[in-house]
């Protein structure tokens, strides 16, 4: 295990105030914050080697560019993809799930084809399948879930038809911290022959992923969530998947040859890599996976998993306090509310508590309706929070029931 003291001085956002309390920062499924070593190895990019990557012969840019595939492969290494050209930088896991969804509908499916997804998806995995549905009347279905937020994997194959070309599922929910046997899953669909897009948005920051061991198809994650810069992300696809795919826009460093006539694509990835990336946020991604790693990915799972442990338990002993979500197996996110109380009032009053969490529907709309409910209060961890701090939200929490 790590020295949480030490780690969190490497966050020196974590020892400000905010209402003249200590802040506790519990929202970290929406973003994480960011470490010293990011913040520096992006400033010392800026300071001494921004140049534009590829297509520059002179030393910055050369520079520049060995450090953008560096993070490249260094990705690459931390999901356990086979090569590099598997591994396509977008902004996020938004334009990473919407990429695939262009591509892939525009190439692979037909009006009447389908995708499934789930019940429990964020907006970002259904809504580019809506807008294809729109575009290109194709279908999109939804696996149910339980009562305690499990996908009936056992039902899957129920699901899928003769008509289903993609099914994509979250690792983790972002609401209910569920976490999905997406290694079963892909079997299961691969069985017949149906790819599988991975949404590991909330996975990737709290534990190992090995695309190879999970045998997924895509795989989508958010460098925001896991102590990386904002507007990087990145699309693992199988080579054999991308090759096929259709690039999703146009612009510089995507081209092989551009005439009237007739233009050509650059080979794997930068054929789905349209315009300047932002290397300078790839290599502050790859020092946010350093860090990780060096933590090690067992260790962070094993301390935010003993909190979110903690903190349910410390929860339930709340009256009226209701938790969504499984209650074996649950990441490091826990979603609530209490009694009849609104969960933003209870948000607001935390928050003047100096403690961060998340209220609303997580967008996650179709879920709150399958719960039955408009939205909830959630706490979600990182590397670098606390028993204490959970103890700071319980206290706090029962503090401001009282008020009600
Ligand atoms: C499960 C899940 N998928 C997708 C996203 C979208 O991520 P981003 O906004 O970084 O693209 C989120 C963000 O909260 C998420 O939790």
């Amino acid at each position: 295990m790590y020295n949480i003291n030490k780690v969190r001085e490497d966050f020196p956002i974590l020892s400000r105030q905010v209402y003249g309390r200590p802040l506790v920062y519990l929202d970290n499924a929406a973003t994480t914050q960011k470490q010293l070593a990011v913040l520096d190895a992006m400033r010392q990019e800026y300071l001494n080697v921004n140049a534009n990557v590829h297509r520059g012969v002179h030393y910055l840019s050369q520079q520049a560019t060995d450090l953008h595939e560096a993070a490249r492969e260094r990705v690459r290494a931390f999901i356990g993809a086979r090569k590099s050209e598997e591994i396509v930088f977008t902004r996020g896991t938004t334009e990473a799930i919407n990429l695939v969804a262009h591509s892939f509908c525009l190439s692979q499916m037909k009006a009447g084809d389908e995708v499934v997804v789930s019940d429990m998806e964020h907006h970002s995995n259904i809504v580019p399948w809506q807008l294809q549905a729109q575009q290109r009347g194709i279908v999109v279905r939804h696996l149910p879930i339980s009562d305690d937020g499990r996908l009936d994997v056992d039902g899957l194959e129920q699901h899928l038809t003769e008509r289903t070309r993609i099914v994509s599922v979250a690792h983790v929910s972002n609401v209910l911290g569920t976490i999905n046997p997406v290694a079963y899953i892909v079997a299961k669909c691969h069985d017949h022959g149906i790819p599988v897009l991975v949404d590991a948005a909330q996975s990737a920051p709290h534990m190992a992923i090995d695309v190879q061991q999970l045998g997924c198809d895509f795989l989508c994650m958010s460098g925001h969530k896991m102590y990386g810069p904002t507007g990087i992300g990145v699309l693992y696809g199988r080579e054999e998947w991308l090759e096929k795919l259709p690039p999703y826009q146009g612009g510089g460093e995507m081209i092989d040859h551009v005439s009237w006539d007739k233009t050509t694509f650059e080979s794997l990835p930068f054929k789905f890599e349209a315009g300047t990336p932002d290397y300078v946020a790839t290599h502050g991604l790859a020092t946010a996976i350093d860090y990780m790693c060096q933590l090690g990915l067992d260790n962070i799972e094993a301390h935010e998993r003993q909190l979110t442990a903690y903190c349910m338990e410390q929860l339930r002993s709340i009256d009226g306090l209701t938790v969504y979500g499984p209650a074996e197996n649950h990441d490091a996110v826990v979603s609530f509310n209490v009694g009849t109380i609104h969960h933003l009032d209870l948000g607001t009053l935390l928050d003047r508590l100096g403690i961060a969490v998340r209220t609303g529907h997580h967008c996650a709309q179709p879920l709150m309706t399958r719960l039955g409910i408009l939205g909830t209060v959630r706490a979600s961890f990182a590397l670098y929070n606390t028993k204490e701090e959970i103890d700071a939200l319980v206290a706090g929490l029962r503090r401001v029931v009282q008020m009600f």
